[in-house]
C-alpha cells in the first residue's frame, strides 16, 4: 500500500498503484518502437529516414510524441551517432560502417510518458565501441539494482560511476536523468554520479528515468550552434543507455523493458 498521494519536499510526485500500468502501457510502446528499428539500421541509411519510421510507428500507434514541438525541437527520436552525446538531431547524413549510436524516444499514451534509449551500430562494430556499449549498458544496470525503498538518489549515482570509471570511462556530468509520469521532465534531476547516503530518499511511488552517458574519454561536453547536439569535447565516443523506472514496494519496475528481449548492447 503507497502512503501518501502528493509530492515530497523535493517536488518528487508520489503516485499510486492504478498508475503503474500506465506507465507500463507507455513504456512497452516506447520499447517495442525500439525493437522494431535495429532492423533500420545499417551503413548508408540516414538518421532523418529512422526518425520518420519511428514517427509512423508512433501515429500508427495512436500514441503521441513527447518529443515532437518540445521547446522546438521537431522530431519524434534523437538520434546521436558516435561521439555525439545526446539530443543528436535526426538528419539527411548517411551512417557509416562501423557507427554507434543512440536511439531515444518517448511517447505518450493515455497521458502517461515512456521514455527509452538504447545503442545500435551501423555495419560492424569494433571491438572498442562493444566494450564502451557494454559497460554503459551494465553501469544503466547497477544503478537499477540500486534502486528501492530507504536507498537515496546517490547510491544510484555511485553505483553508475564506480562502475564505469572502474572501466576507466567516464560519466557525463552536464545531462542527467528526470521524473516523469504525466509530465516529461520532472524533479528530481537523477545524477548518474555521486556519493552514498546522499540526495533525496526513494520512496515507493517515484517515478523516473536512469539514463547514464559514458565515454571513452573526458567527460566534459558542448552543445553545437544548433542548441541541441551534444558532443564529447575531446571528439571521443560517447555511448548512452535509458530506461524509465518505478521505485516498488520490493525494489523497482522498468516500465520500458524489450518485449522481444532486445534490450542488450549489440544484437548479435
Ligand atoms: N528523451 C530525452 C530524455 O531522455 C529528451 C529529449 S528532448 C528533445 O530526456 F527535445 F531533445 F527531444
Ligand atoms: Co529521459
Ligand atoms: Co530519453
Amino acid at each position: 500500500m503507497i502512503g501518501r498521494a502528493g509530492k515530497t519536499r523535493d517536488g518528487i510526485t508520489i503516485h499510486q498503484e492504478v498508475d503503474y500500468a500506465g506507465m507500463h502501457k507507455a513504456g512497452a510502446l516506447t520499447a517495442r518502437i525500439l525493437d522494431e528499428i535495429a532492423e533500420h539500421v545499417f551503413p548508408g541509411q540516414t538518421t532523418g529516414e529512422i526518425d520518420r519510421i519511428i514517427t509512423d510507428k508512433v501515429n500508427e500507434a495512436g500514441a503521441t510524441s513527447a518529443t515532437i514541438g518540445y521547446k522546438g525541437y521537431q522530431h519524434a527520436s534523437c538520434i546521436s551517432v558516435n561521439h555525439v552525446v545526446c539530443h543528436g538531431i535526426p538528419g539527411d547524413k548517411k551512417l557509416k560502417d562501423g557507427d554507434i549510436l543512440n536511439i531515444d524516444v518517448t511517447t505518450i499514451v493515455d497521458g502517461w510518458y515512456g521514455d527509452s534509449s538504447r545503442m545500435y551500430v551501423a555495419g560492424k562494430l569494433s571491438r572498442k565501441c562493444e566494450r564502451l556499449i557494454q559497460v554503459t549498458h551494465d553501469a544503466l544496470m547497477k544503478g537499477i539494482e540500486a534502486v528501492k525503498p530507504g536507498n537515496t538518489f546517490g547510491d544510484i549515482g555511485h553505483a553508475i560511476q564506480s562502475y564505469a570509471e572502474g572501466n576507466r570511462m567516464s560519466v557525463v556530468r552536464d545531462f542527467c536523468g528526470h521524473g516523469l509520469g504525466r509530465v516529461f521532465h520532472s524533479p528530481p534531476n537523477v545524477l548518474h554520479y555521486g556519493r552514498p547516503g546522499t540526495g533525496p530518499v526513494l520512496e515507493e511511488g517515484m517515478f523516473f528515468t536512469i539514463e547514464p552517458m559514458v565515454n571513452l574519454g573526458r567527460p566534459e561536453t558542448k552543445v553545437l550552434a544548433d542548441d541541441w547536439t551534444a558532443v564529447t569535447r575531446d571528439k571521443s565516443l560517447s555511448a548512452q543507455f535509458e530506461h524509465s523506472v518505478g521505485v516498488t514496494s520490493g525494489g523497482v519496475e522498468i516500465f520500458t523493458l524489450s518485449p522481444a528481449g532486445k534490450f542488450h548492447p549489440t544484437y548479435a
